[in-house]
């Protein structure tokens, strides 16, 4: 490209007013872009605050569809939905039980807010008594023996009225068995949206407190994704799509914009990214202590993601996000 030069040449012209910045804006933020995690645990009347994440709370089912109408009635239009269960095997039963914990979140809120899409994290490390995402034998996760549990998993939220299901486990070929599991049961029209980069992260910290599923033993650097590589994320995304996954996910987000950049380049594919526990504490923290304005921070970091390819942005501050946006 052959640029005109200063004094031709002055990009302040176009930053002279908001108008004229809205107008030559690249990228937009939309509430309709927005996904909200919710975390649901048995009991009632119960709203217990996740000290790691300020404004995230474990809530009982009847708690749960007051906080989701609220983000709906902001226009959010997906909440993303993890169970705590009471007890923990090691079979993961609670996963995939019909009456579990999230089956029965599900059924509600789809009975209370049925245009509010319901998305369900399909993973056994809440359910597991040792934290891990899989079957465990002598101390390896196994992968074959975990996916008929994640395919009973997502086959039973599909069940109770999932409108998508999110397999997180990072299991080889586990896209392939949900599919195959949910086509065998008229679910053929249930989309999966798989983590398709997932990558071993300490920035999922504050979720192991939220969703109490931190591994017993070891870490989860045997399924999940090393930070080191970007062209490996093209190759799991590649597998997910050929085994039927409808919409991709990078995740964490805010470190991992050049994985979601190519991503999203590469296939084309409708793409989300997941601003994971610890991107959330860290401009939780930085504002409490009067470090950062939170607004700005927030909406700027989801602006980077859309930046990057993001079509679908997964954030505990969508119910802020949204209100933001609005105003
Ligand atoms: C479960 C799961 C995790 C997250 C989403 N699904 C935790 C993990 O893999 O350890 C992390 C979400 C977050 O940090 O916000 N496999």
């Amino acid at each position: 490209m052959n640029l005109p030069e200063f004094p031709v040449c002055r990009p302040r012209r176009l930053r002279q007013s908001p108008a004229l910045r809205r107008l030559v804006a690249e990228t937009h933020l939309a509430v309709s872009q927005l996904v909200l995690p919710l975390f649901v645990r048995p009991g009632r009347r119960l709203r217990r605050p996740v000290a790691a994440m300020p404004g995230v709370f474990q809530l009982s089912p009847d708690e749960l569809v007051g906080e989701a109408a609220a983000a709906h009635a902001l226009g959010v239009p997906a909440i993303l939905l993890f169970g705590i269960p009471d007890k923990k095997d090691a079979a993961a039963s609670g996963a995939m039980a019909k009456n579990g914990i999230v089956q029965q979140a599900v059924r509600l809120i789809k009975k209370e807010l049925p245009s509010l899409l319901v998305i369900t994290d399909v993973c056994l490390c809440e359910y597991m008594e040792h934290g891990h995402c899989g079957v465990v034998r002598a101390g390896k996760v196994l992968n074959d023996s975990t996916l008929k549990l994640l395919a009973q998993t997502a086959l039973s939220h599909a069940e109770a009225g999932a409108d998508i299901v999110a397999p997180s486990d990072m299991m080889d070929g586990r896209v392939a068995a949900i599919r195959a599991a949910l086509d065998a049961h008229d679910f053929q029209d249930t989309p999966i949206m798989s983590y398709a980069a997932k990558f071993a992260s300490a920035f999922y910290g504050p979720f192991r407190e939220a969703a109490e599923s931190a591994p017993r033993f070891g870490d989860r650097r045997s399924y999940q994704m090393d930070a080191a590589n970007a062209r490996e994320a093209l190759r799991e995304t590649a597998l997910d799509i050929r085994e039927g996954a409808d919409i991709v996910m990078v995740k964490p987000a805010l470190a991992y914009l050049d994985v979601i950049h190519m991503v999203k380049s590469e296939f084309g594919f409708p793409t989300a990214a997941y601003a994971v526990s610890g991107e959330y504490a860290m401009i939780k923290a930085a504002a409490a202590a009067g470090w950062m304005d939170e607004r700005a921070a927030t909406l700027e970091s989801l602006l980077a993601l859309r930046r990057a390819g993001a079509d679908i942005l997964i954030t505990y501050a969508a119910r802020d996000a949204a209100k933001w946006l609005k105003g």
